[in-house]
């Protein structure tokens, strides 16, 4: 996004404000835009993109996981979630690199994930919803007494946050061509440096 374009980060959180009502869902856009925004960063530095190209490189990616769930509270059935959206998106004249990774994150849609934004997306969409859970079992209700070990276990732990596919995130992982540990460590990490944001700061501080 150039400086002059109104799709911005800015307006994608209105959008999704706009359409999503539930704190819930929207912590969750928050959590996996942090996990996916850095990836952004680390993807902007391998290519040796700087100054206005990186940073626009990096909205890209904030704007794509922001948006991937924001018709999702209006249209849950899985006819037409990210469908409705990708059509809301259009007509709004949102570009389609974003339309086409957000109808990626979804398996169903047939649409193949191929860019590192569509890995990257899919990677982090189950995995931050499971590491906010990590963290909401806490007594501190914090993410930084979630580390990567405890993640692991909980994994395997069947009854724990049953919602989230664990295939998922192993794929996820395996898909952008990552270590899993190396993947939770990383998510991890970017969401210990937005824990205000996302509310996950500790009990004290929410
Ligand atoms: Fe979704
Ligand atoms: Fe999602």
């Amino acid at each position: 996004m150039n400086a002059t374009s109104p799709y911005t980060r800015q307006a994608a959180w209105q959008l999704l404000a706009e359409y999503t009502q539930s704190p819930s869902l929207r912590k969750h856009a928050l959590s996996v835009e942090t996990c996916v925004r850095a990836y952004g960063e680390c993807e902007a530095d391998a290519l040796g993109l700087a100054g206005d190209d990186r940073a626009a490189f990096v909205e890209k990616y904030a704007i794509t996981a922001l948006l991937h769930d924001f018709d999702y509270e209006r249209f849950p059935s899985l006819d037409d979630h990210p469908f409705a959206g990708n059509k809301v998106l259009t007509e709004l004249g949102w570009p389609e690199e974003i339309r086409t990774a957000i109808l990626s994150h979804a398996s169903y849609s047939g649409v193949p994930r191929v860019s590192h934004l569509e890995k990257a997306l899919f990677a982090c969409d189950e995995l931050a919803g499971f590491l906010t859970a990590c963290s909401l079992v806490k007594p501190t209700k914090s993410i930084f007494d979630v580390d990567v070990t405890g993640v692991r276990k909980k994994m395997k732990d069947k009854a724990f946050a049953r919602g989230v596919h664990r295939e998922d995130i192993v794929n996820g992982a395996a898909e952008l061509g990552v270590d899993l540990d190396e993947h939770i460590a990383f998510c991890l990490k970017a969401m210990q440096r937005n824990a205000g944001e996302l509310g996950l700061a500790g009990a004290a501080t929410r």
